[in-house]
């Protein structure tokens, strides 16, 4: 334990997983064959989605969600500020224009009764928005039956960013996202739930949805000939192909699948044991008025992708960037998720926002630190972590 580094998160890698992968890089295929079909089919499988298209980052799945929901210059899209960049930029590859609506206090999820307030204010300047881009940040669902709600009252679409919470339950319901949400956008970052080494996946039960998300996969080209826009015969050959939309590489490997599936057999327990260490680190820090824990609402199962701690550095009358240093002293690597995107210079100039735009996310972000939470983590880990965690406060 003397020298380990402690990260806010990381991979497990296991023997069976190495020997997953090396399976198929000794097969014929290493890219477009059965293994990436079969990791869909896992994943349909374990979420309850019709259908399942994997991609080779939660950025490209979020790009291409945005285009299969036709997102256009002059659409109105709304997301939180406390995400990782993805969840917006995805709004401006497509053309349309982002906003945000704060968070929540206590879930730090999309707040949906300021939405609705959003949704007013838009409706009085005679605008309608085309869709919201919900997290369910750090692992904890979104109040997405009231999302729905908002969803059908108002006519916009709903596009859950599932990228922290594969694992999560609403009403001891593992498949709630691609249930609530049109589409549901999963990433197999290292970090994440878990992990393809780079790799990302759409759920959702539109049939139209996925067939244009495995389109755009490969440049828009499309090999079945029945469904050819120009029937000819004279342009039938087993070579012929036709270009329907302008798509991308985007797709993911065969070995990367087959890691996926072996891990995806390991989630439960992966998950499991994020909440052991969960439950811990609570019980560590609820009483202790310097801390506030994450909060879980009834009904929700988290799935501890991150345990975002607050520490009330104005309180203590500490500065954070002090004690993330005496941290990496410490051998902990603690990070801030995130830097609330209406900060960033680029949606600061291009779009006028401003500091003070939406409180609740401001202040957690002055408190919020990513402390380290992965499965390998043993006890004696832990009580170091806590230890110096609360040391380093001093
Ligand atoms: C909430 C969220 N959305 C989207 C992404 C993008 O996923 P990827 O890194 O697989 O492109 C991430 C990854 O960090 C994320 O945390």
């Amino acid at each position: 334990m003397g020298s380990k580094i402690y990260s806010y998160g990381r991979q497990t890698i296991e023997q069976d997983d190495i020997e997953a992968v090396a399976e198929v890089l000794k097969g014929k295929r290493l890219t477009q064959g059965q293994t990436v079909s079969d990791f869909e089919k896992a994943l349909s499988e374990k979420f309850g989605s019709a259908f399942c298209t994997a991609l080779s980052s939660g950025t490209a799945a979020l790009h291409l969600a945005a285009l299969s929901l036709g997102w256009q210059k002059g659409d109105i899209v709304i997301t939180t500020p406390i995400t990782f960049l993805a969840s917006a930029n995805c709004i401006l590859y497509a053309g349309a224009t982002p906003d945000f609506v704060d968070i929540n206090e206590n879930s730090y999820t999309l707040d949906v009764e300021k939405l609705e307030q959003k949704i007013s204010l838009y409706k009085k300047k005679g605008k309608k928005i085309k869709a919201v881009v919900a997290v369910d940040y750090a692992g904890h669902p979104c109040d997405w039956k009231a999302l729905r709600q908002l969803a059908d009252k108002y006519g916009f679409q709903l596009v859950n960013d599932n990228c922290h919470a594969l694992g999560a339950e609403i009403d001891d319901d593992i498949a709630y996202a691609a249930k609530y949400a049109d589409l549901a956008v999963a990433s197999f970052h290292p970090v994440k739930p878990i992990t393809t080494g780079e790799g990302g996946a759409v759920l959702t039960n539109d049939n139209k949805i996925d067939e244009k998300i495995k389109l755009l996969r490969t440049h828009g080209i499309m090999k079945e000939s029945s469904r050819f826009k120009v029937q000819s015969s004279k342009l039938s050959g087993p070579w012929y192909y036709e270009m329907q939309e302008l798509g991308f590489n985007y797709r993911i490997t065969d070995f990367q699948c087959a890691l996926g599936i072996s891990q995806l057999k390991k989630l439960d327990s992966f998950i499991q044991r994020r909440r052991e260490i969960a439950a811990f680190y609570d019980e560590q820090f609820a009483t202790d008025d310097r801390f506030i824990i994450p909060a879980v609402k009834n009904g929700i199962k988290h799935s501890y992708h991150l345990y975002p701690l607050q520490i009330k550095f104005d309180m203590i009358g500490l500065d954070k960037t002090e004690y993330f240093s005496r941290l990496k002293t410490n051998r902990i690597i603690a990070q801030v998720h995130y830097i609330p995107i209406h900060f960033q210079p680029y949606y600061q100039k291009r779009f006028g926002f401003r500091r003070d735009n939406f409180p609740v996310a401001e202040r957690f972000y002055k408190r919020e630190v990513s402390i380290p939470i992965y499965p390998l983590l043993e006890q004696e880990d832990l009580n170091y972590i806590v230890k110096t965690l609360k040391l380093c406060l001093e």
